[in-house]
């Protein structure tokens, strides 16, 4: 999750920690460092904060001249100290730290292991260790371009070798990674706050593209060793800044991070010969999973809203009857759990009290429980049967974003995955909705750059004291959560209505001038959605309509404006058409002078019942 390296003369192991410190903000479960000392390359790692690994190094520091480190956030394998970055090869001669995912490393740690290389950790990085070694002749750039070529997947890299310890290599391949220039000292970090402490003076990496560092210079080239020329940056940013990646908040950030989030989530997941769903380390059996008879979906919060939208998904998919559980009501109502019940838990923190409970008083009825979550280490993921990550990356901000989006993504794969072994959706199906789903990064592209309407639309709002969101189907799902996220940050107070519920009590509530805003994404459910809108209008609402772009022009004859999003499946709308909507709470956050990240009385992780 976050990288440090240097090459030069001052206290390497001082000037790793110092990185690893600043980068610590984002959220880590272990940290190590690899640096090359008079007996060779050194390591030293430890499971959780980083002053744990302070203290090993207390007693014996390592004193050198090049060094690598790194605070892992878990993905492959959980938290401990062998699965901590850096990871060796077997001779100890070469170390890596790595950010991202090795889709393909199953197979290339297969082909290792025939090949007589001894693994110690589970973790994808390891593999990279062991291929840079075999493929090391005298090299190596020349090595870890060797051992790159074999590598799919998401990686930003620090390797450093005992054979050539006046040569620092980085690589970037879809995960960031930065250079730092110093006097006789140069620098990489996966982030600006590792390295800002010592110089300001930056090449920022593009994709495909690697550095060679020696202490007085600096290589560029492309991974397949064409070299290139790059301007020089001056970060201008203050440390703050700095760990916002230049956005003013965690949570714009962390909605900008959306794309991003959304391809890792599906990293490795999607086989690309066959176009369908791949989960390697589920421990359900496709007996199990042909088997289940009911689901229940557990969560609190967000985790809950993504559930709703998820849970629909999947029962649409494989048309088994689907029950949304906010978790702190579950256990207290005498659920009937069965064994053919599948329970999926869902929490961004993996940590929350009342989820937890309830994925225990499943398991105790004999429920198989499989968490959708974000920490991989957290309590819900070592105690469920099941795990998919989310790879949202840690998530800061109170008011979730990307975790939220992430859990979609992971319950749109799930349910393509199991309609598929239940033989409920043919192959080309399942490749129609992969292939609109690798669609929907560059979507939520073009919806950010559309920032500014949604940000005049919020200022607006934010002078409102009470409006209202609306819609059907998934779009009641996506309403409650975008009416959440207004309460949580503006402290606007809002509700989200099934469109269809209003006339039976809350149109009651409707006068001249309330904002109303009506989701209309879903084809199916639109003219009964407009109905509904004109009801709203008969009353003097003001109504703001969501839709994708085909119908814009016919919903404006019915409302005061219209935001619009790309087109995708009606069961994926929900992943674009919330961002506008954490855009508006944003916003109007923003110009209420509220704390955006840290709201009133809210927490991240909510660890009492
Ligand atoms: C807290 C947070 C919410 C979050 C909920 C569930 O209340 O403030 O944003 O949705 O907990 O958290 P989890 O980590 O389980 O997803």
């Amino acid at each position: 999750c976050g990288i440090v390296g240097y090459i030069g003369d001052r206290d390497t192991q001082t000037v790793l920690l110092d990185g690893l410190k600043k980068l610590e903000y984002r959220g880590y479960d272990s940290a190590g460092i690899a640096v090359y000392t008079s007996k060779g390359l050194q390591v030293a790692k430890s499971i959780g904060r980083l002053a744990n690994l302070e203290s090993k190094l207390d007693g014996a520091p390592l004193e050198g001249t090049a060094g690598i480190g790194h605070t892992r956030w878990a993905t492959h394998g959980k938290p401990s100290d062998v699965n901590s970055h850096p990871h060796t090869d077997h001779t100890q001669k070469f170390s890596v730290v790595h950010n991202g995912i090795i889709e393909n490393y199953l197979e290339l740690k297969e082909e290792l292991i025939e090949q007589g290389y001894v693994f110690v950790s589970e973790t994808d990085t390891e593999v990279i260790s062991h291929l840079v070694a075999r493929e090391y002749k005298g090299d190596i750039v020349k090595a870890v371009q060797r051992a790159i070529s074999f590598m799919r997947g998401a990686f930003a890299l620090g390797v450093l070798t005992e054979y050539e310890p006046d040569r620092l290599v980085a690589v970037r391949q879809a995960s960031p990674l930065i250079i730092g220039i110093g006097e006789g000292e140069n620098f990489i970090g996966s982030d600006i706050p590792a390295i800002l402490k010592y110089t300001r003076r930056v090449y920022i990496l593009n994709d495909g593209e690697m550095a060679l560092l020696t202490k007085d210079a600096v290589e560029l080239m492309t991974i397949e060793g064409n070299f290139i020329s790059r301007e020089m940056i001056s970060v201008e940013w203050d440390e703050v800044t700095a760990e916002k990646g230049g956005f003013d908040h965690f949570m714009l950030k962390e909605i900008h991070e959306q794309p991003k989030a959304y391809r890792d989530t599906m990293l490795g997941r999607i086989d690309e010969k066959t176009h369908k769903v791949v989960f390697p380390n589920l421990n359900m059996t496709p007996e199990y999973i042909r088997s289940i008879r009911q689901i229940h979906i557990v969560a609190c919060g967000t985790a809950y809203h993504a559930g709703l939208v998820g849970g629909s998904v999947i029962e649409q998919l494989i048309r088994v009857p689907v029950s949304f559980e906010v978790a702190s009501e579950y256990r207290y109502r005498n659920p009937i759990i069965t064994p053919d019940t599948l329970v999926i838990v869902v929490s961004q923190s993996g940590e929350t009290a009342d989820t937890l409970a309830g994925l225990r008083e499943a398991q105790a009825n004999g429920a198989h429980v499989l968490a959708i979550t974000n920490v991989v280490g957290s309590s819900i993921a070592r105690d469920a049967n099941d795990v998919i990550a989310t790879l949202a990356g840690p998530e800061i901000a109170v008011a979730s974003t990307k975790a939220y989006t992430s859990q979609i993504i992971a319950f749109n794969l799930l349910g393509l995955y199991m309609a598929d072994i239940r033989g409920t959706m043919e192959a080309s199906e399942i490749a129609h909705v992969i292939a609109a789903m690798q669609s929907l990064p560059e979507q939520v592209e073009s919806l950010l750059a559309q920032s500014e309407s949604i940000k005049a639309y919020a200022e607006h709002i934010s002078k409102h004291e009470h409006l209202f969101f609306i819609g059907r189907g998934l779009d009641y799902a996506v309403a409650m959560e975008g009416s959440l996220k207004l309460k949580e940050i503006s402290y606007i107070h809002s509700e989200a209505y099934a469109a269809g519920e209003l006339k039976h009590g809350t149109l009651a509530l409707i006068e001249e001038g309330i904002p109303v805003i009506a989701l209309a994404t879903q084809d199916a459910l639109l003219e009964k959605t407009v109905s509904n809108i004109k009801e709203v209008k008969a009353r003097g609402a003001e109504v703001m309509a969501i839709t994708y772009e085909e119908h814009v022009a016919d919903l404006m004859r019915s409302v005061d404006q219209v935001f619009a999003i790309p087109k995708t499946l009606p069961l994926l709308m929900p992943a674009l058409s919330v961002v506008p909507l954490q855009l508006l709470a944003y916003y109007a956050s923003l110009a209420l002078g509220h704390d955006v990240d840290k709201p009133r009385n809210l927490a991240k992780s909510v660890t009492v019942e």
